[in-house]
Formats: structure tokens, sequence, C-alpha cells
């Protein structure tokens, strides 16, 4: 798809179809509607005052457009809510909702009109990443009734916008867009197409592809570094698990002042339980458990080629969960990189085994502060649905700062708290800790558990359990991996970025 910026007028954009934010209640007879309907032949007029569209969120009108007053020959309006609460967020998801719907029309050429006010380049940005998340679908595998359309054109109209922003923001939106769906793809494949080393393969794919540096550990060094927690997950499979490591240097650093942030991702390719074996029902969901490590590798894709003046470290712990003769039993207890003793209880809490070594082995690699992110309990979608995202830790301030990333890009995290009594839940009668907290609080002691391993430094964990797939399709995106928090973290880098 070819993707440009136009600063309008909307009237003489050369397109099939040109979609245009509604908000909700807006009048027909004033202001941009008017000039609208009046090139449109009245066709919006009609539209609105038949009660045929009202201008909610996500809500469509496809419009014929008579010969005249505009280029286009088809009129989208998509209902962009509340005037008060429209923003940067909500143009995403305008952008995926006119992907989605023009291409459903068979349309090859499409111009959106947001309609928002302010930073042109952000505006773009959000429209194209949007486009380009709209359209990914999860069919690759389909030899019939495949997706077969295709929009060849997309042009984003912001009415005086300054050329140069445009394209800054297109190419930026492009690059986010795709790594999204760089880790939507990778969440979706079977766990027979995605070991641990096809997940290393594509690590160093990006690697080469956009210049980090990469380092993949297998499991005689990991054994080295005393990494038992780790290669106790991976103890049941064929397969051998992973650690691996990309690097984003800047080429001039804004502040050389030590400071690395460190994302880590669970890349669990596939959650039988182990000999804690999982019910049959809903397992093949288990393929996506590598979501974590997945948005790790999609984050640092796009940071690699949006090159912020700061490093980031992004660390895949990888490995399959699965049983066998040699896989680790209930009752065994193994000795972590940090020297803690973990008693397991559940070979199926292994999110945390693996997560438990990767975070020690950021900060052997200097990291000042972590983000970690899995798909670590079912307990958080019981807790918050597939809306919010949990977000916990020990640092208020790197917390905060996920969560206004997240608000700005449309991702939405909910903070649990930490307190240290939850602890008491992990301790062990004959081991440092235990790998199961009981049934209080799943998601808290789950991560009460990652904090033992991530003292000294500035630490929050992510959890994406509930929100990582997505059960229906959204008119601005289809059903499956949503690529939860990858937006955010670029987001999160972009403003530490800004503010060193
Ligand atoms: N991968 C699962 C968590 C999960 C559940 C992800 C549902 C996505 C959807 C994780 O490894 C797991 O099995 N966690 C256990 C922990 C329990 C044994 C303490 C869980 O949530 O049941
Ligand atoms: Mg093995
Ligand atoms: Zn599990």
């Amino acid at each position: 798809m070819n993707v440009e910026g136009t600063s309008g007028p909307y009237q003489g954009v050369d397109t099939h179809a040109l979609a245009v934010a509604v908000f909700k209640d807006e009048k027909a007879d004033d202001g941009f509607l008017k000039d609208l309907d009046a090139a449109s032949g009245g066709v919006v007029k009609s539209a609105i005052d038949s009660e045929e569209f009202k201008g909610k969120e996500g809500e469509t009108a496809y419009l014929h457009l008579p010969p005249g007053g505009l280029k286009a020959q088809r009129l989208l309006l998509i209902g962009a809510g509340d005037k008060a609460e429209y923003d940067a967020a909500r143009v995403s998801e305008l952008g995926g909702t006119a992907a989605r719907f023009l291409r459903s029309k068979s349309v090859k050429s499409v111009a959106v009109v947001p309609r928002l006010e302010g930073d042109p380049e952000l505006i773009a940005a959000r429209v194209v990443e949007g486009a380009i998340m709209g359209l990914f679908e999860i069919d690759k595998y389909r030899t019939s009734d495949k997706e077969q359309k295709v929009i060849d054109r997309l042009i984003v109209v912001v009415d005086g916008a300054d050329k140069d922003a445009l394209n800054r923001g297109v190419k930026r939106g492009q690059i986010v867009g795709e790594s999204v769906n760089f880790t939507r793809d990778m969440a979706n494949e079977p766990g027979a197409y995605l070991t641990p080393t096809n997940m290393a393969e594509r690590a160093q794919e990006i690697a080469s592809e956009f210049n980090l540096s990469i380092d993949v550990l297998d499991e005689e060094r990991m054994q080295k570094e005393g990494m038992g927690s780790l290669l106790s997950v991976s103890r049941g499979s064929d397969e051998p698990a992973k650690l691996i490591i990309l690097k984003y240097t800047p080429a001039k650093p804004s502040n050389d002042n030590g400071k690395l942030l460190a994302l880590v991702g669970k890349g669990i390719t596939f959650d039988s339980g182990g000999i804690s074996l999982k019910p049959g029902e809903n397992m093949e969901l288990m393929k996506y458990d590598m979501t974590g490590g997945a948005t790790v590798l999609g984050a640092m894709r796009a940071i690699a080629q949006l090159k912020p003046p700061i490093p980031v470290l992004g660390v895949a712990p990888c490995s399959e969960n699965l049983p066998s003769g040699k896989a680790t039993k209930p009752g065994d207890i193994v000795r972590a990189m940090t020297g803690k003793t973990i008693e397991v209880i559940n070979t199926d809490a292994e999110g945390r085994l693996v997560l438990a070594d990767a975070i020690a082995y950021a900060k052997k690699l200097g990291a000042t502060s972590i983000i970690d992110m899995a798909t670590l309990t079912g307990a958080v979608s019981i807790a918050l649905g597939d809306v919010h995202a949990a977000v916990l830790g020990t640092d208020q301030e790197l917390i905060d700062e996920i969560i206004a990333a997240g608000k700005e890009v449309g991702e939405k995290f909910w903070q649990l708290p930490l307190d240290k009594e939850y602890s008491k839940q992990i301790k062990s009668d004959i081991a440092d800790i235990k790998n199961v907290g009981g049934r209080k609080a799943g998601t808290i002691t789950a991560a009460a558990f990652l904090k033992e391993f991530a003292d000294g430094v500035a630490w929050a964990h992510l959890d994406i359990a509930g929100t990582a797939w997505g059960d229906e399709a959204k008119p601005y995106r289809a059903k499956g991996p949503t690529g939860i928090a990858v937006r955010t973290l670029i987001n999160l880098v972009d403003r530490a970025s800004r503010s060193e």
C-alpha cells in the first residue's frame, strides 16, 4: 500500500473513496458538514436527518456521490463519538475502520480526513498506523476464503498541514503499524511453526535488517549463567530454549547518564502447562503465550527504525512448556541465576520462571529500569477482562509513565497493588519461594514472584493475558492478536527521549 499525506483541500483529492470523521450529534447544516454536504449533493444531510447515522464511535455510513462536487465517488462517514473526547488515540481507530470498511467494498484508493486539530505529524502517524493495523488478518494459512482485496493507496488529508510534518508522520505510522503487525503475526503462529529456535531466527532477521545488535544464549550458556529457573521450563521439551538479547544503541546518545531501559517479554511458544497439564478446552490458544516476547521484538523493530537518542535492551526468554519423562515435576526445587531457590508447585506457572532469569540477566547487562510483559495469569482476565492490561511494579514513576504513554495511543493499563503482604503467599516451606501463591490475587502474587528478581532497578510488569487476544473483531481490527503494548512501549521510549 502506497501511503502519502496531503494538506488538502479534501474536495480536490483524487481518490475513489473519502472517509471523514463525523462527531456525535453533529449537525449537517453547520460548519464543516455544511460544506461537505454541499460538495456531495446533499447525501450527508440526508443520512444524518434520517437518523441513519448519528456519529457514534465506530458507526459508518457508506454513501454514493453524484458526479460534481467532490473528486471522490464514494463517501464514508465514520462516527468519531464525542468531539470533546476525540484525540489522537481515536484517530488510529478511525484509520483502522476506514481501511477495513473500504477494503470490504473493494475500494483501491482511500483518503482519510481525520478532523483532529493539532500536530499534523502525530495525526498522520495515527491514521496510518491505524489503517495498517486495521488491514491485518489472521488468514495466512487459509487456501480458500482468504481476504484477497487490497488497498493500493492511502492518503491522509490534514487541512493546511506542513508537508514535511505530514511526510514524517506517514513514515512513522508505517513503521509503528508494521511493527505491531509483526508482533501480531508472531502471536498467531502455531507452536509448530514458531519454536524458540524460530523465534530467535526472526529476531536475527530484524537485527540484520534494522541494525540491532543481537546475542542468543543457547541452553549451554544458560547453564553456565546458572539459569536453573528458565531451564527447568524447557526440560520437558525436545526444542531447546533460547534467550534472545537485542540491543539498540543510538548513534548520538542524548545523554550518557548510564541509564538503560530493558524490555523483557515472556516467550513461551506453546504452554501445555507441563506436568500440571492444562484442560484441553481452548488449549490451542496457548500458542500465543509468547506474545510478551513478540511484543519486545516488535517494539525493538520499531525503535531501531525510529532511532531515538536513548539505548534500549530487548530480552525474550523463549521455551516450550511440555510434559515428558524429563519434564520438571511439581515439588521439584530449582535454583535461579540469582541463587534463589524456587519450589515448583505448579509447572503451569512457568512464565514467571523464565522471566526470573531473564530479568536477572537484563540487570547483568546493565539495565537500570526494566519493563517486563507477559501473558502471565488467567486471573488478570477475571480482574480486568479484555479492556485493561494490568500494570504492577516497584517504581511508581515508571508505572505512571506506562499508563500515560498508553493513554496517548489508546492502550489501557490499570495498576494493581503490590504491597509486601502479598509476598507472604509465595513463601515456601522448603525453598526460598514457591511459584504459586494460592487462589487469591493470582495476578498480584505472580508479580510478587517477579519482584524477587527485580530489586535494585526501577521495575514494572505488564500482564497482558486478558488483552493480547481479541475474541471478536472490532470495526477497526480483526479478531485475534491485538498487539497490545507494542505502541505503548514505542511511545514510552519516545517520551523518554524527549525528556532527556
Ligand atoms: N499462559 C498462562 C496464562 C494465561 C491464561 C494466558 C489464559 C492467557 C490466557 C500461564 O502460564 C498460566 O498457566 N498461569 C496459571 C498460573 C497458575 C498455575 C498459578 C494460571 O493463570 O492459571
Ligand atoms: Mg529441552
Ligand atoms: Zn502456564
